[in-house]
């Protein structure tokens, strides 16, 4: 979910409704807003719009003369509650008094609705938010911060919330508690978002609140505190991320763009990591000294989704280049299993945004138990950034679509960068280490090759948009790149899609094999291949349709993608671009709506 607040000397409804469109790609439920009425007395207390849907159904709405300086606004991801304009944010207390938008789940609403309605509140919403707006509106603290502190006190849970409050015009006031929440300063000015894209077009000074932390943002000035009362020196930070690379620069989607500046990204996640004398890599950040990278006995990445992706990926880099074991699991299954935390294991947190809760408890869980955790992330400063011990940046600059496609493919790179530099204080030689720096430096020229194919793989996407099923297989380094595949085609396509190690497929989906269910084959030019021909003649023997992503044309395949050949360890990098094409592509013949697919929201900050 987004949240986006101001409160100056210009006209808020404008400035509110464009920060919510940034913030869309956070959840796109329904959204909402609110703002102080323009002091004349005819529009005086608090005004508020909400729409089930997109943005732009609230800007349809808005009443006439929906005006003022100070206001707050919501984008919404539904976790409790429908989504219907009801359930729509911001919240309201019986009066109208406060208006709350609110980040997180409170784990304890059902609790504390059964007593409020039990002492006469009624509420109008299904929402736990709502919550929160009847228990400040009965505090009888005499400032806003007090009584919200004093709801927050009752409160079990996550948020980052932003409070109107009738009586107290001049001010916002904001906290949080595992859901992020970023004061923007201007001249005269004050913002408010739960993440930077909504701010970076007026100001790139920020602060970060920390959790347990809370702000008062007025026109000319803002405070941080503590929940417990207690002043903070929270000092202002510059933003690196330029409010052009949040726009669509002459793309029709996000994805596009994305997809299409893969050169470039991977080319930043390299610059000046590079050390051609020692045949490694810098990486300032990772706060682990030799001697500690050599008692490392067992690496685990833990992650969601395509960060997940990414993972499996980097735990095969690890152990061919580091040969240190390695293995990747999604974040939401380990902190749910009590796994033994092993003292000689490093821990790798994966994160594109930062924020995923699931990431972030499992990281938290590994703290508490003593274990050392590095971050691989994307967005400087964020939640998992900051919680782990040190790790590597991967600057592939702002991520807009839902689904991941640079920061995918950056994150694969920064896992090569971190392995090599394993590998190198470890058993990797000089020479392999050379020819890895060759590969790595190949990347970008080779990246720009294959999107430069995109017609083509147009075209093949034109053949299979048609398909029931998509089967994607790979064996070893192919299989990730097979599962993020098929993750990427059905996120945006809506299609069924499976991934499978290719040696798998005779033990059970073959079954589903006919013309219906054609099968997406990852196939680089390593020591598996004649394996993997093997799979393409299981499935032909079915009468299955074969689009192979390969180092050659191949014969059994309906289709080849043909990719430029890396070194075997950095191929799967590389192999899975054209796939992201071909998602785009069958998406786009099927007319979806490729950034904000349905259901779906780019981070998610609940459990
Ligand atoms: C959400 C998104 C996925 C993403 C995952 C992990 O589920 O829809 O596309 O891969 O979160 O996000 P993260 O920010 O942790 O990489």
């Amino acid at each position: 979910c987004g949240i986006v607040g101001y409160i100056g000397r210009r006209d808020v409804a404008p400035l509110l409704l464009e920060g919510l469109q940034r913030l869309e790609y956070r959840g796109y439920d329904s959204a909402g807003i609110a703002i102080h009425g323009d002091g004349t007395g005819r529009n005086g207390g608090l005004r508020t719009a909400r729409a089930t849907g997109r943005v732009r159904e609230l800007e349809a709405r808005l009443p006439k003369r929906f005006t003022g300086t100070a206001g707050i606004a919501h984008t919404r991801w539904a976790t409790h509650g429908a989504p219907c304009d009801e359930n729509a944010h911001p919240h309201q207390d019986a009066d109208g008094k406060i208006a709350l938008v609110h980040n997180g789940i409170i784990d304890n609403a059902a609790e504390l609705r059964a007593r409020l309605e039990s002492e006469g509140v009624v509420f109008t919403s299904e929402t736990d938010t709502e919550t929160l707006a009847h228990l400040i509106a009965r505090s009888r603290a005499e400032t806003l911060e007090e009584k919200v502190r004093e709801a927050l006190r009752l409160v079990e849970g996550t948020y980052g919330i932003a409070v109107l409050h009738a009586d107290f015009p001049d001010r916002i006031v904001v906290a949080r508690n595992g859901s992020p929440v970023v004061l923007g300063l201007g001249e005269h000015e004050m913002f408010v978002a739960s993440d930077v894209a909504a701010l970076v077009s007026h100001t790139r000074q920020v602060i970060t609140l920390d959790d347990g932390e809370m702000a008062t943002i007025k026109a000319d000035d803002y405070r941080t505190y503590t929940t417990e009362g207690s002043r903070t020196a929270a000092a202002p930070e510059t933003v690196d991320w330029v409010a052009e690379s949040y726009d669509m620069a002459g793309h029709d989607t996000y994805m596009h763009k994305e997809i299409t500046e893969q050169a470039d990204a991977v080319d930043r996640v390299l610059r000046g990591r590079i050390d051609d004398r020692f045949a490694t890599v810098r990486l300032g950040g990772l706060n682990l000294d030799a001697r500690e990278a050599r008692s490392v006995r067992r690496v685990k990445i833990l992650g969601c989704g395509s960060a997940y992706h990414a993972g499996l990926i980097g735990a095969q880099l690890i152990e061919e280049l580091a040969r240190i074991p390695a293995d990747a699991e999604p974040a939401s299954e380990f902190r749910y299993r009590n796994a033994v935390v092993d003292p000689d294991t490093l821990y790798i947190a994966v994160s594109q945004s930062g924020e995923t809760y699931d990431t972030l408890a499992a990281v938290q869980e590994l703290k508490r138990k003593g274990a050392r955790v590095l971050g691989v992330v994307n967005v400087v400063g964020s939640a998992i950034a900051r919680e782990t011990d040190g790790g590597v940046y991967v600057h592939a600059g702002p991520e807009i679509c839902v689904v991941s496609t640079k920061c995918f493919t950056n994150t694969a790179v920064a896992f090569a960068l971190l392995a090599l530099h394993l590998g190198r204080i470890r058993d990797l030689s000089v020479a392999d280490g050379k020819r890895i720096i060759d590969g790595l430096r190949r990347l970008p020229a080779q990246i720009a090759e294959i999107v430069a194919q995109e017609a083509e793989i147009e075209k093949i996407a034109g053949e299979y948009a048609d398909a029931r099923s998509m089967m994607f297989v790979g064996r070893v380094r192919g299989y990730p790149v097979a599962l993020e595949a098929s993750l990427k085609l059905k996120e945006i396509s809506y299609i069924h899609a499976e991934a499978y190690p290719a040696s798998e497929l005779k033990h059970g989906p073959l079954a589903l094999i006919e013309p219906a269910v054609p099968t997406v084959a990852v196939l680089p030019d390593d020591e598996l291949l004649d394996k993997n021909r093997a799979t393409l003649e299981e499935v032909k023997a079915r009468h299955g349709r074969i689009l192979a992503v390969a180092h050659q044309e191949q014969e059994r395949a309906d289709h080849t993608v043909v990719v430029p050949r890396n070194e075997t360890e950095l191929d799967p990098i590389l192999m899975g671009i054209p796939l992201q094409l071909l998602a785009y592509h069958t998406a786009l013949a099927l007319g979806r709506d490729i950034d904000k697919p349905r259901n779906l929201a780019k981070s998610v900050t609940v459990e």
